[in-house]
């Protein structure tokens, strides 16, 4: 019976060292690179397996698709498609590797699909967007951090008059304002910023929100770096920071963009859920909400150490409401 393909495989390749193992055990690529478009993940951990399925049953993600197939008694070939289903390389195990980047090159990598359907902003945006519509009317705000600005259409969508979208990754920001143009919104501005090394350009006490999504876990001094948004917030304004939850740090779950050529990890710093408060309440903050969210998009309930230990999993997402006083 023939199968069907599930998703699109795109080009294919065969590393040199791949080809000539599968050649010396008489294994055709070809029927490799059709389990794989079929469905059939070989031997991926069942996670993995789940993860791809999902992945499949949709146009777009962010998941790179990952299979993985015995060539014999200690070889182990990997396939692997790109998240824009453009490209699929099948190469040995030890082949695929782990890189680990700076921020600015993960991102640079990741710039052009990271407005795939990814799981942390699945969850994190309904909690976003349900604090956001809980403000009165905003008229000026900075999302620092935007990169391809996400929260800073949401914010500039809502009417409010003058956005300024900040980031350190050049690529991550010309998706942004490709965006803006093709939406023609008016006030809404980019500028290449890198937090921690020096001030936001932002006078004191100028702007009614600063918002900050999914980027203070890849900051080694988050206290500093709060302290600096709750700066530019005039008194009676806001801040929505939401983030990489810091408990999946001492789960050893990090920031990674998976390609045909390997996981790319880019660093996180261990920070936990108790700085982030004290940095806020510590700038003059008060905390009008706080969410921690799981896996599922619910909230996740019992924080603590024993109870995360109980479940062996920690919360994902991580959204915070202040005002300044
Ligand atoms: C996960 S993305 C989040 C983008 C956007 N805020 C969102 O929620 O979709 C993290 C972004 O933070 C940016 N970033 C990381 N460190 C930064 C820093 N020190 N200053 C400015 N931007 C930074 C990266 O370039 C990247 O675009």
């Amino acid at each position: 019976m023939e199968s069907t393909a599930l998703f699109r495989i795109g080009q294919t390749e065969v590393s040199p060292a791949a080809a000539e193992a599968a050649l010396a055990r008489s294994v055709d690529t070809r029927t490799l690179f059709a389990r794989h478009e079929c469905g059939d993940w070989g031997n991926t951990p069942k996670w993995l397996a789940g993860a791809n399925s999902n992945a499949a049953a949709t146009r777009y993600s962010f998941h790179a698709i990952r299979s993985t197939y015995s060539l014999g008694a200690d070889c182990e070939a990997v396939v692997v498609t790109s998240v824009d289903r453009a490209r699929t390389r099948l190469m040995l195990a030890e082949e695929f590797m782990t890189h680990e980047l700076s921020v600015a090159d993960g991102y640079a990598l990741w710039a052009d699909t990271y407005d795939y359907p990814n799981p942390l902003i699945g969850v994190e945006e309904p909690f976003f967007d349900a604090v956001l519509s809980r403000l009165p009317a905003i008229d000026s705000a900075v999302d620092v951090g935007t990169g391809t600005g996400r929260l800073a259409f949401k914010v500039a969508r809502g009417g409010t008059r003058q956005v300024l979208g900040l980031d350190a990754t050049p690529e991550m920001l010309g998706v942004a304002r490709g965006k803006a143009e093709a939406e023609g919104l008016g006030g809404l501005g980019f500028k290449l910023f890198e937090l921690g090394i020096c001030p936001l350009p932002v006078a004191d006490a100028s702007v009614d929100l600063v918002t900050c999504g999914l980027m203070l876990c890849h900051l080694p001094d988050v206290m500093a770096a709060i302290q600096d948004c709750v700066r530019v917030v005039r008194p009676g304004g806001w801040l929505i920071l939401t983030d990489f939850h810091p408990a999946t740090a001492g789960f050893g779950w990090r920031t990674d963009t998976v390609t045909p050529d390997g996981v790319f990890r880019l660093p996180n710093f261990p920070t936990t859920r108790e700085e982030y408060v004290r940095s806020l309440t510590g700038a003059g903050c008060v905390i009008l909400e706080i969410h921690d969210i799981g896996l599922d998009g619910e909230p996740y309930g019992d924080i603590s150490e024993p109870a995360m230990r109980a479940k062996n999993l920690p919360p994902l997402c991580l959204v915070i409401l202040a005002q300044k006083i």
